[in-house]
């Protein structure tokens, strides 16, 4: 695990990079019935249509278990593929795809499953295959024409965002090499590129830079990637290095100025707060009230010893002293 405070955390969701809002795709249980709730499907009145749901409920049971032979059997006896399911109304397809069941996904698709239905958040069954990380059903979906850049309804996230936020390399390859706007933002402004920074996934920064992702791209408040990365004490050496050596601004402010050396102050971060000044960030900015990064280091000189040493800060979790004086130097 990388080290991450609780500050660090509050950080990231001051920065707006908070989670998205996860796209939920509703458990289906034994008897089809979506466990969200919903509607008792036995009490329709009439029986022809009694028919049509018990045959939709296999249909979506078959889909939920990954058994591609039931799903054959369903639609043969006049499931409707696009019948949708529960409180969010899900294809079968889209769950099958959210539970990573190849063998389902390539039966729906063969039965002329519309691979681009959306449920009411705009969930497609890419983006809940992207953001379970099941490579395999993103290749079949995307092989079968899905909408490489839909962007959920909900919140505008995308199938690369959410793979990117999870962490899932091979699916964040799939995407980029099926022609994935690596640069489309969620709503709030938060790229793919930012999401897999705040995770931090490394090794996804990496890729989507070298798809070309633009490291400058600042959300709503004008935090960019090296803003997160800056408050990662670990990972976040090495990708603000990539973000750096691709072009990032060393000294982007936000909407009250606040820089990424300022927030390297902040969490007591040597590695980053280094590498930010040898690529000549500048130590003398200042933000909303004239405060310098030495203003917002968090700790004591004198191990609290002596209070007036205390450096006073925008407090989380205090430096020690050796922190303290080491990002001094820094700063100097
Ligand atoms: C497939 O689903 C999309 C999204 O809901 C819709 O716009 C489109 O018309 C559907 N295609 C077909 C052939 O029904």
């Amino acid at each position: 695990m990388v080290a991450m405070g609780r500050w660090a955390f509050a950080f990231l969701l001051l920065m707006g990079v908070a989670e998205l809002a996860a796209a939920r795709v509703p458990n289906i249980d034994a008897r089809g019935e979506a466990s969200s709730g919903g509607r008792d499907l036995l009490h329709s009145r009439r029986l022809v249509m009694k028919k049509a749901n018990e045959v939709n409920k296999d249909l979506i049971i078959a889909a939920s278990e990954g058994n591609a032979k039931a799903i054959k059997k369903a639609i043969a006896g006049g499931a409707d593929i696009e019948s949708k399911h529960g409180d969010q109304e899900d294809t079968a397809l889209t769950i099958a795809a959210h539970a990573g069941h190849l063998a389902a996904v390539k039966a729906l698709i063969d039965a002329g499953a519309n691979v681009s239905a959306a449920d009411t958040e705009g969930t497609t069954a890419l983006f809940a295959a992207a953001q379970e990380g099941h490579v395999k059903v993103v290749d079949a979906l995307l092989k079968a024409g899905a909408e490489v850049n839909a962007q959920r309804s909900a919140d505008g996230g995308t199938a690369l965002i959410i793979a990117s936020q999870g962490g899932h390399l091979p699916v964040v390859q799939s995407l980029i090499a099926s022609g994935a706007d690596v640069d489309l933002a969620a709503d709030g402004g938060a790229t793919a590129l930012t999401l897999a920074v705040a995770g931090p996934h490394v090794k996804v920064v990496a890729a989507l830079l070298e798809a070309g992702a633009d490291p400058n791209l600042g959300n709503d408040i004008g935090a960019v990637p090296l803003h997160v990365a800056a408050s990662f004490v670990g990972a976040g050496e090495a990708m603000a290095s990539q973000l750096i050596a691709s072009g990032a601004n060393v000294d982007a402010a936000t909407a009250t100025g606040l820089t990424p050396l300022m927030v390297a102050a902040r969490v007591g971060n040597v590695p980053v707060a280094m590498v930010l000044r040898e690529a000549g960030a500048d130590a003398g900015a200042e933000m909303e009230g004239g405060v310098k990064a030495t203003d917002q280091i968090c700790g004591c000189l004198e191990d609290g010893e002596g209070e007036s040493a205390c450096l006073e800060g925008v407090c989380g979790e205090a430096s020690k002293k050796e922190t303290v004086e080491k990002i001094m130097e820094i700063l100097a």
